[in-house]
């Protein structure tokens, strides 16, 4: 093969390269153009997940028995659900010297569940079960003078990781290393025994 034959056949393939380097170069743009891209498109449209994980959850309370509690999720926290007995009541007015906030002056409820009980209806408590010191999950302790939580004890939740005791109702008592009560979540009822959990009037 000659040299010019040889040069044609270089400049051949030198412009096939070239033309492949700019289509190659252009699809890339558009590649990372749509990558870049995608972010913003998923924070513009959430997925259903994401919605589903944010979405109120309903519960049905009427299988609930008097001093029982069951768990719920809602945004990925546990929800417990107690019904309390009278005598679970009544316990609350007898420890309201030995617990911090007694009368829910810090805002960890809304203002329909700032009272004695912190909850609409007084037989049912709805807490949020993640301790307010450093997010642990409290047990529910209803054992009234358990041995290990001292004579006085009235029944309410204990938290393993430090110490922190509750009442019945997520009062924090004094002196432990939570400084406030459980949380109330935003709640309201949809019926005498449909709950919901993550809808209220005021986010309704
Ligand atoms: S996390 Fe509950 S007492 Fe520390």
């Amino acid at each position: 093969m000659s040299d010019a034959v040889v040069s044609e056949a270089e400049n051949l393939a030198n412009t096939s390269r070239r033309k492949f380097l700019v289509g190659a170069t252009t699809a890339m743009a558009a590649v990372g153009a749509v990558g870049v891209a995608t972010p913003f498109v998923a924070s513009w449209h959430p997925s259903a997940k994401a919605k589903a994980a944010g979405a109120p959850v309903k519960v049905d309370v009427s299988k609930i028995l008097p001093g029982e509690q069951i768990r719920a999720e809602w945004r990925g926290k546990p929800v417990f659900i107690l019904r309390r007995t009278p005598e679970m009541l009544e316990s609350l007015k007898a420890i309201s010297n030995e617990v911090a906030d007694p009368n829910s002056e810090q805002p960890q409820q809304p203002a329909y569940a700032a009272n004695e009980a912190r909850a609409i209806n007084a037989e049912i408590a709805v807490l949020v079960g993640i301790c307010t010191h450093l997010g642990c999950s409290p047990q529910f302790r209803p054992e009234v003078g358990a041995p290990d939580l001292g004579d006085d004890w009235q029944g309410g939740y204990f938290c393993p990781c430090h110490g922190s005791k509750f009442d019945l109702a997520g009062r924090v008592y004094k002196a432990v290393p939570a400084p406030t009560n459980l949380l109330v979540p935003p709640h309201s009822y949809e019926s005498d025994n449909v709950l919901i959990i993550g809808v209220d009037e005021e986010t309704a």
